[in-house]
């Protein structure tokens, strides 16, 4: 039924194995900076590499600092409570995500709010965002509070979903005007810009994943992006168990975290720095091909990267055109050798967040009954 596309995807991949959805892929250094950490030892947190990769990171992005982290979860972790995220806060962001941007608020006991998605950029919506507060915000002293359940309205995390920008300026001025920190959950946008403009650097804090499944990996980790050096001094030393600098001594000031990537890890995020524009370019040059050849379905929409975008295309993404043409195609394509995969359940229906407060969903649950996501790895070894 679907075998034009499951040979087409064969071919594409230069294969007649299973094709994964995403594999990671190591033709640069790695080796060779990974021996270097073996053979000098620092393999652990202390080495030139963690550093290095901070600053390849900051200098891509625009970022006036990049930290590391052992996972894009702690980064949003940590991205909560640099920005005050506090205990029975609320926290608005879409259903429409990966469980680690909610439970990146729950562990601090703040409450997810889910507002719905845009169809054009599957993130979260600025139009919604605007109904909700105008709806159930009010601002005392320059704070924003729910009037309903009495609770702080703190934070707002969109998500750039498989590397597709949100409409940044939009939210950026709604959180503004309502005194609410914008963080953006860019785990899955390395090398995506909006207007020309790194993601994850126009909230105060970004937070990027560098884990396997993502464009470049380092086997596990990653980054905070901030504007503000001082907030990413402070992030270093929350990170490193906040120990104050002394030869022997161990004074800890803060209840600190090992949230600290490894040199040996940081050592393949250099390697797979140094070849992330020519991972991206092939990743819109295969976006471009599956584009072309989704042109003649009519039935099924290849989903393109919104106006004033320049997207990774970490996942490409398809539309089916209702549940049972997007179940019918997630069998045939897995059963033919294509590894295909639905949209992650929503957030608002698992049982952690079931209770939390939502705006309707109305974009977010079309869309879940339609996307299926298509393998998408880099091809230069192809
Ligand atoms: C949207 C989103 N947020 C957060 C994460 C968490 O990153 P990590 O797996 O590195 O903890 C991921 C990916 O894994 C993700 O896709």
């Amino acid at each position: 039924m679907y075998s034009d596309i499951t040979s087409f995807i064969h071919q594409l991949y230069k294969s007649d194995e299973f094709i994964p959805l995403h594999a990671p892929l190591f033709i640069g250094n790695e080796k060779k900076y990974m021996n270097e950490c073996i053979d000098t030892t620092f393999v652990s947190s202390v080495g030139k590499f963690v550093d290095r990769f901070e600053e390849m990171v900051a200098d891509y992005t625009g970022a006036a600092k990049a930290v590391v982290c052992v996972s894009g979860t702690n980064a949003l972790h940590m991205a909560m409570m640099l920005v005050g995220v506090e205990r029975d806060d609320e926290v608005l962001t879409q259903a429409l995500t990966f469980i680690a941007t909610c439970n990146a608020i729950s562990y601090i006991g703040a409450h997810p709010v889910f507002i719905d998605v845009d169809k054009e950029t599957l993130g979260l919506s600025p139009a919604a965002v605007r109904r909700w507060l105008e709806k159930n915000a009010e601002i005392k002293k320059d704070v924003c509070y729910n009037k309903h359940t009495g609770r702080r309205v703190k934070a707002c995390i969109p998500m750039h979903t498989f590397g597709h920008p949100v409409k940044l300026d939009e939210l950026v001025s709604i959180c503004d005007e309502y005194h609410i920190e914008l963080v953006e959950d860019a785990a899955e946008s390395i090398g995506s810009f909006y207007k020309g403009k790194h993601t994850g650097t126009f909230g105060k804090v970004g937070a990027i994943s560098f884990n396997g499944n993502k464009t470049i990996t380092t086997g596990g980790g990653g980054m905070l992006l901030f504007q503000d050096e001082e907030l990413s001094k402070f992030a270093k030393h929350l990170t490193t168990q906040a120990k104050v600098p002394h030869r022997w001594e161990f004074v800890h000031d803060h209840v600190g975290y090992n949230y600290r990537m490894p040199n040996i890890n940081a050592a393949l995020g250099c390697a797979q720095m140094e070849n992330l524009d020519r991972y991206v370019e092939n990743k819109r040059e295969t976006a471009q091909k599956y584009k072309e050849f989704f042109s003649i379905h009519s039935d099924i929409t290849f989903f393109t990267e919104p106006t004033d975008c320049y997207s990774n295309y970490w996942l490409n993404a398809v539309l089916l055109k209702d549940r049972h043409a997007q179940q019918e195609f997630l069998q045939y394509t897995n059963d033919h050798g294509v590894m295909t995969r639905p949209v992650w359940q929503l957030m608002s229906r698992l049982e952690m967040f079931k209770g939390c407060e939502t705006d309707g969903l109305e974009n977010t649950i079309w869309l879940e009954e339609r996307i299926v996501n298509i393998p998408s790895s880099v091809r230069l070894n192809r």
